[in-house]
């Protein structure tokens, strides 16, 4: 099994017709995601991949790091330019999550279930997420990064019980190149989706894809809680929940934790 990341390789069999129009692969970059801001603002194509081996400043939501040892996981950035209305920009979160899942079924048994807004789960624990980031510049677009725990073999302490790897849930290291090319070919297919029909594809697959509808949350949206049960996505994508005055509330950011015991640490 070979475990490096070549551009010629991964681009092997790949019949994306957007996603991977161009790729780029280094040994070690601070985040892919600020490496592809910079290729927008030099002029490059939508569909560009940027991936890396390891990241020095990887980066996730709510400026958290993200642990990016050489050779272990998956980072990467696409580029996108997408000719939609700046509200419906969120969308493209849960469109990548939509897509990581669908890719990642294939290289797990255990289920996988995505949290809003970003997050891929495996039981209580995080396996994948998505940083979708806005570049308004002279030539606007959209970064969307992807993270992917694929054979880190455990994780540091302090995320060490919130964090999981295909390798710990297989028991057995798992093929990267197989794995992207099938994330970039699913990323492909929802892309094209999300453009042709909008959100409401995307709202449709996402749902049939989390556990979360029905379960206690608290939502943190800077220094406010909110706790009550989650209901659904609204048109947007937001996120609604019923409080404990029976009233809905609609978020569209926030920290979702799920509260029911055993769910998430
Ligand atoms: C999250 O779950 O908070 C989002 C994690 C996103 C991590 C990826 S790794 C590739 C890309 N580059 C970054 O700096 N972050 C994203």
């Amino acid at each position: 099994m070979t475990n490096e990341l070549q551009p010629d390789k991964i681009k092997d069999n790949l019949s994306t017709l957007l996603i991977g129009s161009e790729i780029l692969v280094a040994k070690e970059v601070d985040s892919t995601n600020d490496w592809a801001k910079q290729e927008l603002e030099r002029g490059a194509a939508q569909g560009l991949v940027v991936l890396a081996e390891s990241q020095t400043a990887g980066r996730g939501r709510h400026g958290r790091a993200w642990v990016s040892p050489p050779g272990q996981g998956l980072y990467l950035s696409v580029l996108l330019t997408p000719q939609v209305e700046r509200d419906h920009l969120p969308l493209l979160t849960l469109m990548a999550g939509v897509a990581a899942a669908r890719a990642l079924r294939g290289f797990i048994k255990a289920p996988l279930g995505l949290k809003w807004p970003n997050d891929l789960l495996v039981g209580p624990r995080k396996v994948g997420g998505v940083l979708l980031e806005f570049c308004p510049g002279p030539r606007p677009g959209v970064v969307l990064g992807i993270g992917l725990n694929v054979n880190n073999p455990g994780f540091p302490d302090d995320i060490e019980n919130i964090a999981t790897s295909l390798r710990i849930e297989n028991g057995a290291p798992a093929d990267r190149l197989a794995l992207l090319r099938a994330l970039l070919g699913c990323l492909d297919e929802e892309y094209e989706s999300f453009l042709l029909g909008g959100g409401e594809a995307i709202i449709g697959k996402w749902s049939e894809l989390t556990s979360m509808f029905g379960q206690p949350v608290s939502v943190v949206q800077g220094p406010h809680l909110w706790e009550g049960t989650a209901l659904r996505l609204d048109e947007g994508g937001r996120l609604v929940i019923r409080t404990g005055d029976g009233r809905e509330q609609v978020f569209d950011s926030g920290e979702v934790t799920l509260s029911r015991a055993g769910r998430e640490p």
